[in-house]
């Protein structure tokens, strides 16, 4: 059993983030329901325990509030803003019900480092978020650090190894957050810092065996890095207890089914079925240009698809496995005792589950983007999956605006395959958010040869993004919008024209529709 830290969920946005911090440290952590009884705890061996911070006031009767045992069990806490006071609750002093939440950023000085704020400069850039605050000490405790609000910024009682801090560290706003985070793991509870991503796969594949047992798993495969990585965990733990299913929907990027065939099937050895529903989608999909109708259409005929499969290749399955990750988890672990009820309908498939009687397993989510590609490589995916950019669940659907054809796929699909080897080829793939290709149907008019054309016009669109939620037009190097274009125009049949997306969102989108 690896070192454990305890961290006690109360309620907050933010629990997730501290456990990620806390595995940034490399030290492991397991998120509590915050009422854990302390003997379990112990059983489990928790070797520091963290609160986490709440929406409550700890006089509100709903309030939560963990086993008043956890304070005798002789293991370090650290509590965190509402964590701070439960402390002061719980200890003997006093907590003030303020009217105004103090919100954003603040400032810190340090008045004695202690073990907490060891190695930190002694003015510090920290972010709040509480209604309450501290406004006498808890007998045995210390004030190590105040701010412009609270004179109990920071707080500790070094003989019990108890601390407390008003603000939030695991923001990034916080300034030096980690660092008082891994003092706490490290200077505090003598964490050793050994838990790397191989523990994470190997403490995984070990729950994902308990969990699944003798039984099977379906898992609908798209390629995309979240499923791929899904699917690498789960075949790493089950093997061929494991069947995937990749739906050809006919709106794939050139090459995209053959490359996940081989890649998936020969390579890895996973029993992965292909199912080809192309003709069914264009055929639902003819004469529609309608961008909703669209999506709505290729939604609708995709879980369609994918649990007809699923029926008929997974009849003994009991399990239906998912790349969700945490941002797509709504709320950190639920305090209601409801954590379906939480989860947003992922890939399209809610409601599928529960229709077919299948059970959930998610193993990817309690990690972030980033955790999930490193996962991704160190179970040996190659780098083109593990750092592939996004692509819509619709695919090349609403990147042909108007109505689609075979034709018109055709032709953006291989417009597209230019774009992509010349970006990867300059490297500029793995520096921007996306790079595409959408197609227009618009004729215009050119020449080729002695040859006067009428073709259709191929738009560029390259941004960079960190989250997708804004994002900016990527500035290519001339040269290469050079090259990209004239190889388009020369080597697609049917386009005589390219054009560059020089849209920010907002108030553009990065798709077209
Ligand atoms: P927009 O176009 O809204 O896109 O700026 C933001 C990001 O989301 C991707 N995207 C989708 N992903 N299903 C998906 O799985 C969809 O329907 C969808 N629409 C947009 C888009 O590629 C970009 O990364």
């Amino acid at each position: 059993m690896p070192q454990t830290i305890a961290v006690l969920d109360f309620g907050s946005q933010l629990t997730q983030v501290i456990a990620r911090r806390i595995r940034e440290c490399q030290v492991y952590s397991k998120i509590y329901h915050y009422a854990t009884p302390a003997a379990k705890l112990r059983e489990d061996g928790v070797i520091g325990i963290i609160f986490s911070g709440g929406p409550q006031s700890v006089y509100a009767s709903q309030a939560p509030h963990p086993d008043p045992a956890v304070f005798e069990l002789g293991v370090p806490i650290l509590g965190i803003c509402y964590g701070v006071q439960l402390m002061g609750h719980f200890l003997g002093g006093r907590v003030a019900h303020s009217k105004a939440r103090e919100y954003g950023h603040g400032h810190l000085t340090i008045r004695k480092p202690g073990k907490l704020f060891a190695g930190l400069p002694r003015e510090l850039r920290i972010w709040n978020s509480h209604g309450d605050k501290l406004t006498k000490l808890p007998p045995g405790f210390s004030a190590t650090a105040v701010s412009e609000n609270s004179p109990y910024a920071g707080i500790e009682d070094a003989k019990r190894r108890f601390y407390g801090i008003q603000f939030h560290p695991e923001v990034f706003h916080t300034e030096r957050g980690v660092d008082m985070i891994r003092n706490y793991l490290v200077g505090v509870c003598g964490c050793r810092q050994d838990w790397t991503t191989r523990d994470f796969i190997g403490h995984s594949v070990a729950g994902i065996r308990e969990k699944v047992g003798k039984g099977r798993v379906l898992l609908g495969l798209s390629g995309g890095v979240d499923s791929s990585v899904a699917a690498a965990l789960l075949h790493k733990a089950i093997g061929r207890q494991l069947t995937c299913v990749f739906v050809d929907n006919g709106l794939l990027r050139k090459g995209e089914r053959d490359y996940v065939e081989k890649l998936y099937k020969r390579h890895f050895r996973i029993d992965l079925r292909v199912v080809d529903a192309s003709k069914l989608f264009l055929r639902r999909l003819k004469g529609v240009s309608e961008p909703e109708q669209k999506r709505k259409i290729i939604g609708r005929t995709f879980v369609a698809v994918f649990e007809k499969s699923l029926k008929e290749f997974g009849q003994k399955a009991e399990f239906l496995g998912q790349g969700t990750l945490y941002p797509d988890v709504i709320e950190s672990v639920s305090i209601a005792g409801n954590p379906a009820s939480l989860i947003k309908t992922h890939h399209n498939v809610g409601g599928l589950p529960a229709r077919m009687k299948l059970k959930l397993i998610e193993p990817l989510r309690e990690l972030f983007k980033d955790e999930v590609r490193q996962v991704g490589a160190a179970l040996g995916l190659p780098r083109d999956v593990v750092w592939r950019q996004p692509f819509p669940g619709p695919g090349l659907g609403v990147r042909v605006m108007g109505d689609i054809t075979a034709d018109k796929l055709e032709i953006l699909r291989n417009a597209d395959a230019v774009l992509q080897e010349e970006m990867m080829t300059s490297g500029y793939y793995w520096k921007v958010w996306q790079s595409f290709c959408v197609f227009l149907p618009v004729k215009t008019v050119g020449v080729f040869g002695d040859e006067r054309t009428y073709d259709y016009v191929i738009a560029i669109r390259v941004v960079e993004s960190t989250d997708a939620m804004t994002a900016d037009w990527a500035k290519l190097p001339y040269p290469l919008l050079q090259k990209i274009s004239s190889r388009i125009t020369n080597e697609v049949r049917g386009v005589s024209r390219v054009v560059l997306d020089i849209s920010s969102k907002p108030p553009a989108t990065i798709e077209w529709e």
